[in-house]
């Protein structure tokens, strides 16, 4: 059984994984009125990985005893951006809010004899590690291919690899 202390932090995790894939569909509305099609799948498949987290945090609130809940004040997300450079630059806030979340959240539980969940947790800690090693290389070849009008056909195209890449699990 989840403690009653470890099923409400577990729930606040939900609300910021639900967040971050709101935030990521925001950015595929964007990047898709710009013309960036692999840039919106990018956006699009981040999204859907946030909802698995979000999913594995619920599931394991209901498996262990306690009550999953998805609230209903999630916040406004971000939708218009300057550039590809700014919308990225959003990705790395995004994903870094995240991973203090996280950090915390396994910190907290290491401290309150929370045994399983800290172990449950470790997955998701290697995950916001990769994520933002996934951003920071990212914006490098934003920095380095150029974001101005000129650069985004070939910099959209670039997507498609790194969008292959991360379906092959074979980036970083
Ligand atoms: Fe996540």
């Amino acid at each position: 059984m989840l403690s009653k202390a470890v099923q409400s932090k577990l729930n606040e995790q939900i609300q910021k994984e639900a967040f971050a894939g709101n935030a990521y569909l925001a950015m595929a509305t964007w990047a898709e009125g710009e013309g960036l099609p692999n840039i919106a799948e990018f956006f699009y498949n981040s999204a859907e990985e946030e909802r698995q987290h979000m999913m594995e945090l619920y599931r394991y609130i209901n498996a262990n005893g306690g009550v999953a809940k998805l609230g209903d004040k999630l916040g406004k997300v971000k939708d218009k951006f300057k550039n590809v450079l700014e919308a990225f630059q959003q990705v790395y806030e995004l994903e870094h809010s995240v991973t203090l979340a996280i950090d915390e959240l396994a910190s907290w539980c290491q401290q309150n004899g929370e045994h399983a969940t800290f172990f449950f947790l470790q997955a998701f800690v290697l995950e916001q590690q990769e994520a933002e090693r996934n951003v920071t290389e990212i914006l490098t070849i934003i920095e380095r291919m150029g974001y101005e009008p000129r650069n985004l056909f070939y910099l959209d195209k670039q997507f498609k690899k790194i969008n292959q890449q991360a379906a092959e699990g074979t980036e970083g």
